[in-house]
């Protein structure tokens, strides 16, 4: 029967319409990639304040993406810290011992961060990350050896280690070529 087999089309043909209205809408949930992939990491609220500090991160749709803003927050952060050591002039004695290696390893943290972007091998952004980690790791291992431990330097080595711990589970999430 002619009618019936209208019908079906109809009906298949509304379907349709109504699916791909649905896909597009939940493209357009914003934040839905940053939310999913937060819940995921150890310390979700700096996640989401590192990522939704970005405008970039609202409809992204794949991890690179979060790895690119993570990476350059970092960036921006511990160059900032850098600046600040290098800006401090007086205080206690174990502070000011340790600022001038502090410095270097802070060089050396800020060309890894720049570097981990560049790679041409996926797994050696997470490589470079990690190597950023282990400068500030000796960093604190020079305060801690000079009695100043309970510093801002203290302090400001935990944020950054913050950022190398979401940047290196972003990168290994980016390179695992699993959907988050
Ligand atoms: C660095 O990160 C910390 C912790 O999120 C934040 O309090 C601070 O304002 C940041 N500094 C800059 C310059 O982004
Ligand atoms: C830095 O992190 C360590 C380890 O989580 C913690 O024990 C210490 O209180 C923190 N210090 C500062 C100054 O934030």
């Amino acid at each position: 029967m002619p009618s019936v087999s209208l019908s079906k089309i109809v009906l298949v043909y509304a379907f349709s319409v109504v699916s791909v209205i649905a896909m597009l809408n939940a493209e357009h949930v914003p934040y839905k990639l940053v939310d999913n992939v937060c819940q995921k990491q150890g310390n979700k609220q700096f996640c989401l304040k590192v990522l939704k500090s970005d405008a970039r991160s609202k409809f992204a749709k794949d991890i690179t993406t979060l790895t690119k803003i993570a990476v350059d927050a970092a960036k921006k952060n511990s160059t900032a810290t850098r600046d600040y050591f290098l800006g401090v002039k007086t205080g206690p004695p174990a502070v000011l011992k340790s600022l001038k290696d502090c410095i270097t390893s802070y060089n050396n943290v800020i060309v890894n961060f720049k570097i981990s972007l560049n790679e041409g091998e996926c797994s050696l952004t997470g490589y470079d990350i990690h190597s950023a980690g282990d400068e500030v790791k000796s960093c604190q291992a020079i305060a801690d050896s000079n009695g100043a431990h309970d510093s801002f330097i203290t302090a400001r080595n935990n944020i950054t280690q913050e950022f190398c711990g979401l940047c290196e589970s972003l990168a290994n999430l980016m390179c695992s070529k699993t959907i988050a």
